[in-house]
């Protein structure tokens, strides 16, 4: 019997990535530690990594996208990033409030509300290694997305990054398979 649904359930996501493009709009453009552009770029690249290995994981895509949309919401809200993951549980749960108002039929729940609340402030510590699944899964998308955008890691995230490239097929051993044209 074939386990792999034809579509993945991804509409609450892509809600909530609409609701932050049209904020990214009254976005100051002045010293901002990250261009908009980079911003909502790693916004949308974030949240389809999330999907990827949530599908690998066994969790839920469109929750763990929405975790990867709004991992660094402190950021793109102020332009700064310093303690932006501490910081970002002050706009969590107002701004998630304010999407649900918009957005009636694809409401987050108050348990997925709490959800993000846990894991995301807690998405800086790559070299911190936890038995939470969900904090687990956005430390590494976000480490992954970050690779993938042309990010040097930093040498504390190696041990994570080099594992979830191992989890795709991508064993360090080998190298990466390409060659530069
Ligand atoms: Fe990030």
């Amino acid at each position: 019997m074939l386990q792999i649904p034809k579509k993945l359930e991804t509409r609450r996501s892509h809600k909530v990535i609409q609701f932050f493009l049209m904020r990214s709009e009254s976005w100051s453009k002045e010293n901002r530690a990250f261009s908009i552009y980079w911003s909502t770029s790693h916004m949308i690249t974030t949240a389809q990594v999330m999907r990827l290995l949530a599908t690998m994981r066994g969790l839920d895509p469109d929750i763990c996208a929405i975790a990867g949309a709004m991992h660094d919401v402190a950021t793109m809200e102020t332009g700064r990033a310093v303690d932006h993951a501490a910081r970002s549980i002050d706009f969590i749960k107002p701004l998630l409030h304010e999407y649900n108002e918009a957005n009636e039929k694809y409401k987050i729940t108050d348990d997925e509300i709490a959800l993000l609340s846990k894991i995301i402030p807690q998405h800086s510590n790559k070299n911190e290694f936890t038995d939470n699944p969900y904090v687990e899964i956005l430390k590494d998308a976000d480490a992954l997305d970050r690779y993938l955008q042309g990010v040097e890691a930093k040498e504390a995230e190696m041990p994570r990054l080099l594992r979830v490239l191992f989890d795709l097929g991508i064993d360090a051993e080998f190298g990466l398979r390409y060659n530069y044209i």
